[in-house]
């Protein structure tokens, strides 16, 4: 498959935007290579601008559950643009996605509309911050939050160590706030509890992790985080990714997970940028204007993104069968790639969660964040470019998850397990 044009547009972008990209991991540092430059998308399918096709697993990165362009998302959007673009001001659009977001989450009474997921979880976090009077925060290892500066941090060695950043720009004071333990280590968390709970403003957690690859929570992990309440500490389930995609209600439905604050987006601007931060109302009611918390945004509720998520949210609402389509799909996708693979002799581990997907190149189970980085990253880089090469495009990265949307069928699973058998 040849890509001159892409290759051509990548040059120039690299010339005025870092690394060519707005958002690292777009630049395939991961695997090598030029990323296809694309131009236009349909359903299952996206296009590049030297006219190659792919089959995409990467869905915007997940927001697209009902695959690119759908019809009725875009008449929608249409429609309210020709009223024009932002107000500033309070709009009917957003009360009635609040409703929606309501009706998917029973906990949650107020929800306040962002523009990211990294503002979503950054807000709930000063929320619970301002609400305990607790200065301290608890993160696992390998959950990704967005880029807020309190958020980048991982741990060094050891079962619990304070905050070190993962990012230049954030210093070793503010880090020092955030706890990192590892994701299914619930003695770990318990022993934290035991000795700080009383210090803890908030556990921010992804329900099912995408962002180390796909990780499932054991049983007793949820547990233990729930256990955290007695400490007075808030559980925020972190469901940009998992809300919508698991099921209507996310993770938080599908685990029964009971949350203080949950945060959302992806999937709930339907393409555009949205996201939101909600939970009960004695909590909420500590948000400006109502409360202390400070936070506000410019093009927050935007008439458009609302219109996106609405209109997404409106049809998996009326289309519950939709869950059990993904999750017969992916159990498809899932099966198929162990076939193919076990044939060839090559190692792996597919961990999955309805429509989320991550294939790993190690032996399984893959239960931590530790598991993960067991993954050949070198086998990963040949099965990417193998695959893409195919027509496939797969998450560039063995650290993420692979999105299926209903738009994808029987035929695009074949083509892809075809086209990795030939890969391989
Ligand atoms: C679980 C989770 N939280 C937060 C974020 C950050 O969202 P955004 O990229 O919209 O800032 C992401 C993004 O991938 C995510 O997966």
């Amino acid at each position: 498959m040849e890509r001159p044009i892409s290759e051509a547009y990548f040059q120039e972008a690299k010339r005025h935007i870092p690394g060519g990209v707005s958002s690292p991991v777009r630049a395939f540092k991961a695997v090598g290579g030029t990323p296809p430059f694309l131009v236009r998308g349909e359903g299952a399918y996206v296009f590049d601008a030297d006219g190659n096709r792919y089959v995409d697993y990467v869905m915007s990165w997940g927001p697209l559950i009902l695959g690119h362009a759908h019809p009725r998302v875009l008449a929608r959007v249409r429609e309210t643009l020709e009223k024009g673009l932002t107000f500033g001001a309070p709009s009917p659009l957003e009360v009635a996605l609040a409703k929606k977001v309501k009706r998917a989450y029973p906990g949650v009474d107020l929800v306040r509309f962002v523009n990211s997921g990294t503002e979503a979880t950054m807000s709930a976090l000063r929320l619970a911050r301002g609400y305990t009077n607790r200065p301290y925060i608890v993160k696992f290892r390998g959950n990704y939050h967005g880029h807020a500066d309190g958020l980048l941090v991982e741990a060094g060695s050891g079962a619990l160590t304070f905050g070190v950043p993962s990012s230049a720009g954030v210093p070793e004071e503010y880090a020092k706030l955030t706890l990192v333990l590892d994701y299914n280590d619930p003695e770990g968390l318990r022993e934290l509890l035991r000795s700080r709970g009383e210090e803890i403003a908030a556990i921010i957690f992804e329900p099912v992790v995408g962002n180390a690859g796909v990780l499932l929570p054991t049983e007793d992990f949820l547990k233990a985080l729930h256990e955290a309440k007695d400490y007075g500490v808030l559980l925020i389930a972190d469901e940009v990714m998992t809300g919508f995609r698991l099921a209507f209600g996310g993770a938080t439905e599908r685990l029964g997970l009971k949350p203080d604050l949950i945060t959302l987006g992806k999937i709930l601007g339907g393409g555009l940028p949205a996201a939101a931060y909600g939970g009960r109302r004695e909590v909420m009611e500590k948000v400006a204007p109502l409360g202390p918390v400070y936070q506000a945004g410019t093009l927050s509720g935007n008439p458009l993104a609302m219109a996106a998520g609405l209109a997404t949210l409106e049809i998996l609402e009326e289309n519950p069968g939709y869950y059990r389509y993904l999750e017969d799909l992916g159990a498809k996708l899932e099966a198929g790639l162990r076939e193919v693979l076990s044939q060839k002799g090559v190692p792996h581990a597919v961990n999955r969660m309805g429509s989320m997907l991550t294939l790993f190149f190690t032996e399984g189970p893959v239960v931590t964040f530790q598991d993960a980085k067991r993954t050949d990253t070198e086998l990963f880089k040949r099965f990417f470019h193998g695959l893409l090469d195919r027509g496939i495009y797969w998450p560039p990265s063995n650290f993420e998850a692979a999105f299926l949307s209903v738009a994808h069928t029987d035929l695009e699973v074949e083509k892809t397990l075809e086209a990795l058998d030939e890969a391989l």
